[in-house]
């Protein structure tokens, strides 16, 4: 009567060693593969590539028939407008008025339309220098600038998880505008991200090279259609729409017309939540994309804007808004905030509960097997 218990006994142990001692080994080799895709999702969220490069759904196809409703959408949470079924298919439109229009391309493995047959050196060429496959230059409106300064290891990670997305086919137009005169950047390597030790050079890396803040917080000069860098960051830009009109905000440290008396919490509200320091949910700032931040990285990119970045005076127009478009936040969630709830099984504390089941279902089969050869 004792055998069938002892071999019972034997068997659950074999099974929770071998559970035991193969997860590790088979979860770190998988976890290694995990953590290139996902740090290669988290960049490309942060950087903005994701949501650029990923089309509208198709009822937002003609600006002329935008509902009030959609366009509030657009201007507070574009993210709920775009068509994730066509991740990274590119074809968003940018019209640059009388100088043309540009289209985001298709970034998915597809191999007539997207980027199947491009090797890895094109793909980082392209994000980097600005130089095309086909020998032209990119226009600027794709951030290559801020992106020359990305770290080897962060690109790396970009490119694997491009190739990992669904292929979609998806003809993207070609450019009206020219680039005649435009020059391509040239390729760097051995780039190193700092990590968080250094909370203000982290903060800086990924201010100035990855999440391209300066795409709008930086006024252009009109005259030749060029970043004013001695006002970097210092804001100003207008964007003009149904909404009013807002201006980039002054996100250097500068006291008076800046974020210096902002504090660090302030500053993180308003690029991972996008709500100002009043409580105004601020129109066209892509926090969305900023939600993703480890908040880790969030509180560096706060911690660089406080006291890396050299302050500059200069005072922002305040934003003139039509009604429709000034929502004050009360306490609680955003409306068309990205809900974590998908999250919990990845937190430890989820991991315990799980474990913990596992182990309640074990014994259970332990006292029934017990049972059974004590019964027979
Ligand atoms: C602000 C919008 C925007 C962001 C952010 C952006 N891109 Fe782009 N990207 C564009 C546009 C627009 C083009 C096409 C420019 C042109 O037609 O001259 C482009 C072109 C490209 C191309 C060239 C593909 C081809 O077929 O020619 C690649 C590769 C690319 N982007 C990758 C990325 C990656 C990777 C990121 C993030 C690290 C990124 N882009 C972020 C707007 C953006
Ligand atoms: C696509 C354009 C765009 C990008 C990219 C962008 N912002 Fe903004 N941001 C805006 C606009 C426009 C406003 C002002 C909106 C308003 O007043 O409603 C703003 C406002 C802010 C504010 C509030 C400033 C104030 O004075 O009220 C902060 C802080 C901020 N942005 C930080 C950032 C950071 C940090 C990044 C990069 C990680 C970033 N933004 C990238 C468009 C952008």
């Amino acid at each position: 009567m004792k055998k069938p218990i002892l071999s019972a006994f034997a068997f659950v142990f074999s099974v929770v060693a071998i559970l035991l001692f193969s997860a590790p080994a088979s979860a770190g080799g998988l976890r290694l593969q995990e953590n290139q895709l996902e740090n290669g999702k988290y960049f490309l969220t942060i950087a903005g590539c994701t949501s650029c490069h990923t089309p509208l759904l198709d009822e937002y196809a003609n600006p002329q028939t935008w509902t009030l409703e959609q366009i509030r959408t657009l201007a507070f949470n574009e993210s709920n407008a775009l068509n994730w079924n066509k991740e990274l298919a590119g074809g968003r439109v940018f019209d640059l008025g009388p100088a043309g229009v540009v289209f985001t391309k298709n970034l998915t493995p597809d191999k007539i339309t997207g980027l199947g047959d491009w090797s890895d050196t094109e793909i980082k060429a392209a994000v980097k220098t600005g130089l095309e496959k086909s020998g032209e230059v990119l226009f600027p409106v794709m951030p290559y600038h801020t992106y020359n300064s990305m770290a080897d290891a962060d690109l790396d990670a970009i490119v694997i998880y491009l190739r990992s997305v669904k292929a979609v086919r998806n003809q993207v137009p070609p450019h009206t505008v020219s680039t005649e005169g435009m020059q391509a950047l040239p390729m760097t390597t051995g780039i190193i991200a700092p990590d968080n030790s250094d909370p203000v050079a982290r903060g800086a890396y990924l201010v100035n090279s990855v999440m391209a803040c300066t795409d709008c917080h930086t006024s252009i000069d009109p005259s030749t259609g060029a970043p004013q860098m001695d006002k970097y960051l210092a804001g100003g830009q207008p964007f003009e729409g149904p909404w009013g009109i807002v201006y980039g905000g002054n996100i250097t440290p500068d006291a008076e017309t800046g974020l210096g008396d902002w504090t660090e919490a302030e500053i993180v509200r308003a690029f991972t939540q996008g709500i100002s320091r009043d409580g105004r949910r601020l129109i066209l700032m892509p926090w969305f994309a900023y939600a993703s931040l480890t908040e880790q990285d969030a509180n560096a990119v706060a911690a660089y804007l406080k006291s890396g970045l050299p302050a500059v005076s200069n005072p922002v127009p305040a934003a003139a808004l039509n009604p429709d478009f000034v929502v004050m936040e009360t306490a609680g969630q955003i409306p068309g905030a990205p809900d974590s709830s998908t999250d919990f099984w990845k937190q430890p504390i989820a991991l315990a509960i799980a474990a913990a089941a596992v182990v309640l279902l074990i014994s259970l089969g332990l006292y029934l097997i017990r049972r059974r050869s004590q019964g027979s």
